[in-house]
C-alpha cells in the first residue's frame, strides 16, 4: 500500500466515522494521522453544538483552527462518543494504540465514551498483536519501573506526555495480551499501557481496496 492509498484509506474510515456524530455530542478526539482527517470531516458538517475534548495537544490545536469549540476535560464527566485511530487491530478485538505517546488520555476519553469508535487503514489489521506495547511511566523511580517491567525502553526523541510522564515501549512478549494488560497495570511506576481490551470499543471501521467495513465489538 503506497502512502497515498493509506492516506485516502484512513480518510475514508474518518469520514464513515464523522457520519456518526450527531449535534449537540459530547465528543472524545483522538490522536494521530488518521484522526487527523477525522478533524475536517467534523469541520464540513457544520455543527454548531458540539462539545469536544482533545487527547493531545496537535489535535486541540487542529481541531481549534478548523473551529471546532474544544474544552478542557474538567468540565465534563461522560462523553458520547469518541473516535480514535489505533496501531494494530486482533482478530479478537484487543488493540494496541499510544504510537503518538496519547494511550493514556485517549484510554480515559475512551472509557469515558458511551460509545469508542476505533478508525484505521487496512494496514493496522494484525493475526495477531506484536510488540511494542507502549507505555507511559512515572518519572519518579523509573529505573526501578523499567528494571520491574524488563524488556522495556524508554522511546528514543519522545517528549514528555502533557501530564509529565515518560513513553516508553514493552518489547515482550504479547501473546496473552489480557494477561499483560494486567501484569503492566500492576506494575508500580506504570501510568498506563497501549492494551485496549475488547470491552472498551464499540466499533471498529477500517477502510481497504475493498472499500470500508464496520465491525461492532462490545
Ligand atoms: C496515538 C495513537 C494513535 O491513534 C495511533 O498511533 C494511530 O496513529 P495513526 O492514525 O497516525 O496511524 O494511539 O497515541
Amino acid at each position: 500500500m503506497s502512502t497515498t492509498e493509506a492516506e485516502d484509506y484512513k480518510r475514508a474510515a474518518a469520514i464513515a466515522a464523522a457520519e456518526e456524530i450527531e449535534d449537540g455530542m459530547r465528543l472524545g478526539l483522538g490522536t494521530g494521522s488518521t484522526v487527523a482527517h477525522l478533524l475536517p470531516a467534523i469541520a464540513a458538517r457544520g455543527f454548531t453544538r458540539l462539545r469536544c475534548v482533545a487527547t493531545s495537544v496537535a489535535t486541540e490545536r487542529q481541531a481549534a483552527d478548523l473551529g471546532l469549540t474544544v474544552e478542557p476535560f474538567t468540565s465534563l464527566t461522560a462523553l458520547d462518543l469518541a473516535i480514535d485511530g489505533a496501531d494494530q487491530i486482533a482478530p479478537d478485538g484487543w488493540i494496541v494504540k499510544g504510537g503518538g505517546g496519547a494511550h493514556t488520555r485517549e484510554k480515559i476519553v475512551a472509557a469515558a465514551a458511551q460509545r469508542f469508535v476505533v478508525i484505521a487503514d487496512g494496514t493496522k489489521v494484525v493475526d495477531a498483536l506484536a510488540a511494542p506495547v507502549p507505555l507511559e511511566l512515572l518519572a519518579y523511580g523509573l529505573p526501578a519501573t523499567l528494571a520491574a517491567l524488563g524488556d522495556t525502553a524508554v522511546r528514543e526523541g519522545a517528549p514528555p506526555s502533557p501530564d509529565g510522564g515518560v513513553i516508553a515501549d514493552y518489547a515482550g512478549d504479547v501473546s496473552d495480551p489480557a494477561a499483560l494488560a494486567a501484569r503492566l497495570s500492576d506494575t508500580p511506576g506504570v501510568i498506563d499501557h497501549g492494551l485496549f481490551p475488547p470491552s472498551l470499543t464499540s466499533e471498529v471501521i477500517v477502510a481497504g481496496p475493498d472499500g470500508v467495513t464496520r465491525r461492532a465489538l462490545a
